[in-house]
């Protein structure tokens, strides 16, 4: 049976582009003919609203068959999961209640697995080729879950001086959860909404390129209008303008992480 593979995107600086980067993925992923399940693990509820309309996201927030419940009650997610309008690929939507987590975690026995039980069962399934969980911008004990829940991250990282701050701790964040997941890989970095005219980004690639730790993916996203007038129609860039330069970027980093993770 074919193992399924769990990606998180993470990185504690807002507006990195991780469910942007973990939507488009997905759906590449899903394009070309991979099994992929989304988990929508932030309260901002952003990688719903790439397949759903607000409409549709603030129902499904606001009902009981969503991640918050789910990890509350510490069930079996496969009753959570919603078809999208393509083929291959589903979704588990989140919560604004999902703001409260951290602290609802903090009575529970093994508190930094609880997300791992829950996806157990549909992993273990192996249904599906990806599982990909987009992380919200925050460093604590939900994220930790979602770590600890993944076998590989990947960090999306801006080009720019204030995207760059910070990096090192989100490092030293992921050496402390490798102590409870040592199995976690760090599949690197990619950056996102690059301009690549800019000086500013050239320095960038050398910088990265430099690091001897860190992993830089050849992939990187340029800024595109587009991807905001797909989030606005409530769908992934790949599928809403598919000539799109970020779209064929998308479907080129796709490629890279499923070679990279050999899937
Ligand atoms: N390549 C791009 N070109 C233009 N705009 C982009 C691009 N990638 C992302 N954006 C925009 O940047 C903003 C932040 O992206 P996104 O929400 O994916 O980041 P995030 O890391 O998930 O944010 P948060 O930390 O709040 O969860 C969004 O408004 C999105 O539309
Ligand atoms: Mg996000």
């Amino acid at each position: 049976m074919k193992k399924t593979v769990t990606i998180c995107f993470t990185n504690n600086k807002g507006g990195s582009g991780k469910s942007t980067t973990c939507s488009n993925v997905g759906a590449a992923m899903a394009r070309k003919g991979k099994k992929v399940l989304l988990v929508d693990g932030d309260m901002q509820l952003n990688l719903s609203l790439s397949f759903f309309s607000e409409e549709e996201v603030l129902k499904m927030a606001a009902g009981e068959k969503n991640l918050y419940h789910a990890i509350g009650k510490q069930q079996d997610l496969t009753d959570y999961i919603v078809p999208t309008a393509y083929d291959n690929l589903d979704l588990i939507p989140s919560s604004t209640q999902m703001s409260s987590i951290e602290y609802e975690l903090f009575t529970k026995w093994q508190r930094e697995f609880i997300l791992k039980k829950c996806l157990q069962k549909i992993k273990d399934s192996g249904v599906y080729d990806y599982i990909l969980i987009d992380a919200p911008p925050t460093l604590g004990g939900w994220v930790m879950n979602i770590l600890c829940a993944s076998d590989k991250v990947l960090v999306p990282v801006e080009a720019s001086p204030w995207g760059m701050f910070g990096l090192a701790n989100m490092f030293d964040f992921l050496n402390e959860v490798k102590e409870i997941a040592p199995d976690l890989d760090v599949l690197g970095i990619v950056i996102t909404k690059a301009d690549t005219r800019k000086n500013y980004f050239k320095q960038t690639l050398e910088v990265f390129h430099d690091m001897k730790d860190i992993q830089l993916l050849e992939s990187y996203i340029r800024v595109d209008s587009s991807i905001e007038w797909a989030q606005d129609s409530s769908a992934p860039v790949v599928e809403f303008k598919k000539s799109s330069r970020s779209a064929k970027e998308y479907t080129a980093l796709a490629e890279e992480v499923m070679e990279r993770v050999g899937r």
